[in-house]
């Protein structure tokens, strides 16, 4: 069932007994959404899944109007997985009038990834916040892969009490290690092959876990390094050993829970990885 309106969305919402597990998508559903709704469905009597791409969360316009569009394959795959309602909203819907009352992300949303991509995170957390008080749901559901999105997301449902149960959901990769994305589909064969230094090199640094953080960066950068000089080049944004929850790059010597971060562009198209790691 799909539906286009808030006010659709909220009487078929109403109507469904038991508890609600959300999944927010930007649509082009990939086998990373799959696995998100798929484990939604385990949690929950019901699966909501939004199809809608933010615009409050894209710095540049022609991101925005290359991002992948295709809502008549991801209601198949959500009708497939077995998803009680798929919201699909237009933009006017989402935003019918210019908003004078928005989410702050503050310095979480300024590092790492908030400072190559400005306003994201803000936007990010503006339209999560909009789509929890359409669908109200029990539990949410998002994806380790984008970490720092994901700690957001906790932090909002903690400091502004949402009362919904977020539920992080491991990255899916391709044989080769690869990250799926709906972004992946821009690729050439050639700066796939560039793009894969991303995963390797956080494999590497995995290998080098037990020697601490900085033998974990040491191990990565080279991976980088290399692809840097490849054609085509990749143009890293960052390679990072941050907190989980808040963020902020370890200290050395950091004991405890970590991500692995790395972001780059490979030709026009922006890729990030991650991995959690337990020093
Ligand atoms: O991860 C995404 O696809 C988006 O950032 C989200 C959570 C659906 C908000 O637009």
């Amino acid at each position: 069932m799909i539906v286009h309106t808030v006010a659709e969305l909220r009487a078929r919402r109403r109507a469904l007994p038991g508890s609600v597990a959300f999944v927010p998508t930007m649509g082009a559903l990939h086998d990373g959404h799959r696995e998100l709704i798929r484990t939604a469905r385990e949690a929950a009597d019901h699966v909501v899944v939004s199809v809608f791409v933010n615009p409050l969360q894209f710095g540049e316009q022609a991101d925005l109007d290359r991002y992948p569009r295709t809502l008549e394959a991801d209601a198949a795959v959500c009708a497939a997985e077995g998803v009680a309602l798929v919201f699909a909203p237009s933009v006017d819907e989402v935003y019918p009038r210019p908003l004078e009352v928005s989410v702050s992300t503050g310095r979480m949303g300024e590092i790492v990834e908030g400072a190559a991509r400005p306003g994201h995170f803000d936007g990010m957390a503006t339209v999560v916040a909009k789509l929890f008080g359409m669908v109200r749901p029990d539990l949410a559901f998002f994806g380790q892969k984008d970490a720092q999105q994901l700690a957001i997301v906790r932090r909002l449902v903690a400091d502004l009490d949402f009362g919904i149960e977020i539920v992080a959901v491991p990255t899916v990769r391709e044989p080769d290690g690869f990250a799926l994305s709906s972004r992946n589909r821009f690729l050439s064969p050639e700066e796939r092959k560039t793009g894969l230094a991303l995963s390797r090199a956080l494999f590497a640094g995995r290998e080098a876990v037990s020697e601490g953080p900085e033998a974990v960066l040491a191990a990565a950068q080279p991976v980088l390094d290399e692809a840097a000089k490849a054609e085509p080049a990749l143009r890293l944004d960052y390679l990072v050993l941050a907190d989980p929850a808040t963020f902020t790059p370890v200290a050395p010597g950091h004991r405890g829970p970590a991500v692995l971060a790395v972001a780059g562009r490979v030709g026009a198209t922006r890729l990030i990885d991650n991995l959690p790691l337990e020093f």
